[in-house]
């Protein structure tokens, strides 16, 4: 028997070592963990249960028969992160790059299915070379495998990818249908063809960082979310993040109550919004202080700045937040931020997690760059999401709700709970200078009747009482009680219960 327990302890020790010493102190000169260091990192100590530590790959060709490494180069398993399960799975770049092989895939596969089965979320840790170039189509239908369950597990579990290393070619694709994207800067990089592809098709010169690094992707594509600048600080905020989701779409998010009283009057937003319309504040300045002792976690805040999104609580319960951001582009919608915005609204939709919007948006961003890219088709994704929302919706509109902005900006219309306005707003179908310049056309040389129009214009749409008089807000509120207010629409809204009709699924505009 001893002897038996002894060969099983050599063979875990094999499966530890992964490629070897050499490659892992290779991995450590990159700045980089290796797949176990950063499952240690990730979990709480002592959790991670590591399943199929002894599988190998079933390769004869180019001598792979002689290239066995036990566990195939992902290390995979579940355990918890701060007392709630998670499955994780962990890419090995010390065994053959990290790359995915028919085996390395089945392993992914076998914790997805698992993380199904009982309703928890799944991280990836990737780190790979791609597709086994040895085994060629089993390594593809490996990912294809992947890919299927991936998007059978969308809005059923949280699925959250974090790149800190290689993902490249068809690979990025599973990362890409999961909900969260994070990067580490300088040692990953996704794209879909490499730089020597790039330049010999379109003669572009550029770098992989330049063309896939962590902040091409949280700055100009938006495919990550965010972007860290180690392996341990990225790990450490994933930790946080996961707090905020529940385990599954039947669940609601875990509540942590804080010191701070949902009572709580803030007088300093009394003047956060400036006299003069024109002028810009800053809406993080609200966030921060309505939300318990201000902690937002902010998703994609490098990116589409004139909105954010993040999610933050109220009275411990997680909520995500959606708020127009007047200081870039005058927080106007455009093509990016419509389509980030509608991305984190179906996410907390499928999750169960109440959404708070903030307005304070002149209108969708004019132009032809804006038209020519579609505009019209990635506006409506954020009207879509918000209209077929069906969490609490609580919307505040602190200074300007304009045209068919006002309306997709989780208005009344779109079945928005609780609508309130500060005293302040205007929600009208365009600013008073602009609509006199339409409506009193014949008088454009005259400018002392257009400016009492405009006065006149200002005096009947530019305040909230129009919407208010039709029930489209529920309530003019003091800008310093707003915290109050939304935690007491949470409580009331804490058992809502609605249904959308029976569809296969929707055709949300892609
Ligand atoms: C098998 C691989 C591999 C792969 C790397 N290795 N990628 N083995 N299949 N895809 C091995 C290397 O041979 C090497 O083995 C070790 O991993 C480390 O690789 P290095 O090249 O030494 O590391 P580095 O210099 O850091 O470069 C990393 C890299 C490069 C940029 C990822 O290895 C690379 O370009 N690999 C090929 C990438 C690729 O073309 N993949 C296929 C993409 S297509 P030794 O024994 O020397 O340590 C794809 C399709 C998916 O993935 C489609 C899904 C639908």
């Amino acid at each position: 028997m001893q002897d038996i327990l002894e060969q099983l302890e050599k063979k875990r020790a094999a499966a530890r070592l992964g490629g070897g010493q050499k490659r892992i102190d290779a991995q450590h000169a990159k700045g980089k963990l290796t797949a176990r260091e950063r499952i240690e990192v990730l979990l709480d100590e002592g959790t991670f249960e590591e399943w199929d530590m002894f599988v190998e790959h079933r390769c004869t060709d180019f001598g792979m028969d002689g290239d066995k490494i036990p566990g195939d180069g992902v290390v995979t398993g579940y355990g918890m992160i701060n007392g709630r399960l998670v499955f994780v799975f962990s890419q090995d770049f010390t065994v053959l790059g990290g790359s995915l092989s028919e085996t390395h895939a089945e392993k992914i596969c076998k914790v997805m299915d698992q993380a199904m089965k009982v309703g928890a979320p799944v991280i990836g840790l990737n780190d790979s070379g791609g597709a086994r170039i040895q085994e060629g189509v089993a390594a593809l239908g490996g990912y294809a495998d992947v890919f299927q369950r991936n998007v059978m597990a969308s809005g059923v579990v949280p699925q959250i990818s974090m790149i800190m290393g290689p993902s490249a070619g068809g690979a990025v694709y599973s990362p890409a249908l999961t909900d969260f994207i994070f990067m580490v800067k300088d040692t990953s990089y996704m794209f879909v063809t490499g730089p020597d592809v790039v330049k010999t098709v379109t003669h572009e010169e550029v770098t992989a960082e330049e063309l896939g690094g962590a902040v091409t992707h949280t700055t100009k594509s938006g495919v990550a979310d965010m972007a860290f600048e180690n392996d341990v600080e990225a790990l450490l905020m994933l930790r946080r993040l996961y707090n905020y989701l529940p385990l599954n779409n039947r669940e609601k998010a875990p509540v942590r109550k804080s010191g701070d009283p949902t009572d709580r009057l803030d007088m300093s937003l009394d003047t956060l919004v400036p006299e003069n319309p024109n002028k810009a504040y800053d809406m993080k300045e609200l966030i921060v202080k309505t939300v318990d002792d201000g902690d937002f976690f902010e998703l994609q805040p490098d990116y589409a700045k004139n909105i954010l999104i993040g999610f933050a609580r109220m009275d411990g319960q997680t909520v995500g937040i959606v708020a127009n951001q007047p200081l870039v582009l005058a927080g106007c919608l455009d093509i990016k931020s419509s389509i980030k915005a509608a991305r984190f609204v179906r996410f907390c939709d499928a999750f169960n997690i109440p959404v708070i919007t903030f307005v304070d948006v002149p209108g969708f961003m004019p132009g032809t760059s804006q038209e020519f890219g579609g505009i019209i088709k990635h506006g409506a994704k954020l009207l879509y999401a918000y209209a077929e929302c069906t969490v609490p919706k609580i919307t505040v509109i602190t200074r300007k709700a304009y045209g068919g902005a006002y309306d997709v900006m989780a208005s009344k219309h779109l079945r928005g709970d609780v609508n309130f306005s500060w005293p302040n707003a205007e929600i009208a179908v365009m600013g008073a200078k602009g609509a006199v310049e339409i409506i009193f056309r014949e008088d454009k040389g005259d400018p002392e009747k257009l400016a009492a129009k405009e006065a006149e214009y200002k005096a009947r749409f530019a305040n909230p009482f129009v919407a208010g008089a039709r029930g489209f807000i529920d309530d003019v509120i003091q800008p310093h009680e707003t915290r109050k207010r939304i935690a007491r629409s949470l409580v009331m809204l804490k058992d809502k219960k609605i249904e959308n009709p029976w569809r296969k699924h929707g055709n949300i505009p892609l």
